[in-house]
């Protein structure tokens, strides 16, 4: 389903919130330790509803929620695949972006992570690309009818 990199996106339309968390499942069964998933989307696009989708599909243990509040939650795997770390960079670079996002990402440590686990950031367009030299990216419209379109890619490495 992830498409190669540099290929055309792929576009989904998601009717409802179910449908968001399927199509995460899909892509999430399909990463590996070292990926980087960067959500793009406004508030209550579905970001954090699709992360959830990515866990049930990696198979890691414990309740996705928001991080908004904590920067970033881990969620083990619960067998041999890799661990989710999701990642909210909403509130990265401070109330007036006087902080530097890049130097607080790499207070996160992200990269040591990404040797046995998944990374999604959500709101990590243009911000966490820096953690890979290729990311898949998710970004998420809503639609005047409630309903979202995701569109899927593999960016190039440089
Ligand atoms: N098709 C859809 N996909 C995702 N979320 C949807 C959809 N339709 C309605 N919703 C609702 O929109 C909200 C999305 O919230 P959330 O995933 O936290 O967004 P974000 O993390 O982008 O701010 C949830 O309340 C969810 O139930
Ligand atoms: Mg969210």
């Amino acid at each position: 389903m992830i498409p190669a990199p540099g290929a055309d996106g792929v576009v989904r339309e998601l009717p409802t919130v179910a449908d968001t968390e399927s199509f995460g499942e899909a892509v999430g069964r399909e990463l590996v330790a070292g990926d980087v998933v960067l959500l793009a989307g406004p508030l209550g696009a579905g970001k954090t509803a699709l992360v959830r989708g990515l866990a049930r599909g990696l198979g890691v243990t414990g309740a996705v929620a928001s991080p908004t509040f904590v920067i970033a939650r881990e969620h083990p795997s619960a067998g041999d695949g890799p661990a989710l770390v999701h990642v909210d960079a909403y509130r990265l670079g401070g109330p007036d972006g006087s902080v530097d996002v890049a130097a607080e990402l790499d207070d996160l440590d992200l990269d040591t992570e990404l040797a046995r686990a998944v990374v999604a950031v959500e709101w990590g367009v243009g911000v966490a690309e820096r953690l890979s030299g290729s990311a898949v990216t998710i970004a998420l419209e809503r639609r005047d009818d409630d309903t979202r379109v995701a569109t899927l890619r593999r960016t190039a490495r440089p």
